[in-house]
């Protein structure tokens, strides 16, 4: 294997896609690119399990997304509460505040996912909020919040605020029924699960959120989602798009779709149990309790003693590539990204090579056995999943 590139994102493309992404230049206010929009956007509605939101592709990273979330939605000085429980929910916190809003924090302990209860117990007793943001699947930690049962309680709380979420590295690849959890707004972005290039920003904007929309007074000019509608209604964008991410983005959703969402989850979830299986027969810790671990990336802490650096260096020398920690896990934590076009046998190879590291450290560890444990762990999962 050359590089096994075992980030959470940008994640491998496949090959399909990277010839569709080498087609040649189209006009982007042509028949071929209205169709293309189509095609994609009917996809991601279908993967995310929702008739009734717009979906609206958006030039730019996810966090130009979560970005065009709140300036869409909210004027300066609404209460917003962010439920954050690491780095990323600290950015949808950092920009909320940017742009005016109230911001009230509402967290957990990093490594941990946010509590239903805890937060309905919140919800109940404070002012009414506007909007609460939330993190689907939290990568700086390995974490997926219980979204569904955290949006329940944002719905039963004093003047049912919106629920505006970041499912930036989880959507496609963790199940997630827009409609049926009553989520108003969720973004994502082309290189996680949906097997793309970086480049193109995905918001997915229910009724609540547009009608947020129209009385939202934050300044808004090219992430307007009102203009983007406007020009989808033609096939259109409002600005030149990155055409050549979107022809990629074309083919992983079918690669999707052809999967099965179903499948799809199923695969996320067994790959995720054969990654905790093969690093904790490592001798590893992982960072989040079982029930809290995330299916699209896995977090480890660093053993005493062993230098992040030159471990780190030593695992890229032989091809692998995983990330260190964010903010205040720098040099603490490793992460394993599995999401998108991902099998089991990349994420043996990465535990292999981690443990043949590893012993080189120092940290002794048997790295034909982890692997051994990474596909059964997967194979039991998937048993049970997809009898
Ligand atoms: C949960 C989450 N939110 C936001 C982002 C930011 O996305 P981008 O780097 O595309 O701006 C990421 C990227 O890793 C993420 O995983």
């Amino acid at each position: 294997m050359g590089q096994n590139l075992r980030i959470p994102g940008p994640t491998p493309i496949p090959m399909a896609v990277r010839e569709a992404q080498s087609a040649p230049m189209i006009d982007h206010r042509g028949t071929e690119f209205a169709a293309m929009l189509r095609e994609i956007t009917t996809g991601i509605g279908s993967l995310i399990g929702t008739e009734q939101a717009d979906v609206l592709l958006l030039t730019g990273s996810g966090s130009g997304a979560m970005e065009a979330a709140i300036v869409n939605t909210l004027s300066p000085g609404d209460r917003v509460l962010v439920v954050t429980i690491g780095a990323f929910g600290d950015r949808f916190a950092k920009i909320a505040s940017a742009f005016g809003a109230d911001v009230t924090r509402f967290e957990a302990n990093w490594g941990a996912a946010a509590d239903p209860a805890a937060l309905a117990e919140h919800l109940a007793s404070a002012k009414p909020y506007r909007a609460v943001l939330l993190t689907h699947n939290e990568t700086s930690t390995g974490v997926a919040n219980p979204l569904r049962e955290l949006a329940a309680a944002v719905h039963a709380a004093p003047g049912d605020p919106l629920v505006v979420v970041d499912g930036i590295s989880g959507l496609g690849a963790i199940e997630f029924e827009m409609d049926a959890w009553g989520i108003d707004l969720v973004v994502s972005a082309s290189q996680k699960a949906w097997m793309g290039s970086p480049g193109i920003a995905i918001a997915v904007v229910g009724p609540r959120a547009w009608a947020a929309a129209e009385a939202a007074r934050m300044p808004r000019a090219y992430w307007d989602f009102a203009e983007a509608r406007r020009w989808a209604e033609k096939g259109q964008t409002p600005w030149t798009p990155a055409v050549s991410v979107l022809f990629g983005l074309q083919l992983g959703v079918r690669l999707l779709r052809d999967e099965g969402r179903e499948r799809t989850w199923a695969r996320h979830a067994a790959i995720a149990a054969g990654a905790q299986a093969g690093l904790e027969a490592l001798g590893l810790t992982l960072v989040a309790a079982p029930q809290d671990r995330s299916h699209t990336v896995t977090a480890a802490w660093l053993p005493d003693g062993l230098e992040w650096g030159p471990f780190n260096a030593a695992m890229r020398g032989k091809g692998l590539i995983v990330a260190g920690g964010q903010a205040a896990w720098t040099g603490k934590i490793m992460r394993f990204g599995h999401m998108g076009d991902v099998g089991i046998g990349e994420m043996a190879d990465a535990v292999r090579v981690m443990g043949e590291t590893l012993a080189e450290f120092g940290h002794g560890a048997d790295a034909a056995e982890a692997d051994r444990a990474t596909r059964e762990a997967f194979e039991q999962a998937m048993a049970v999943a997809v009898p």
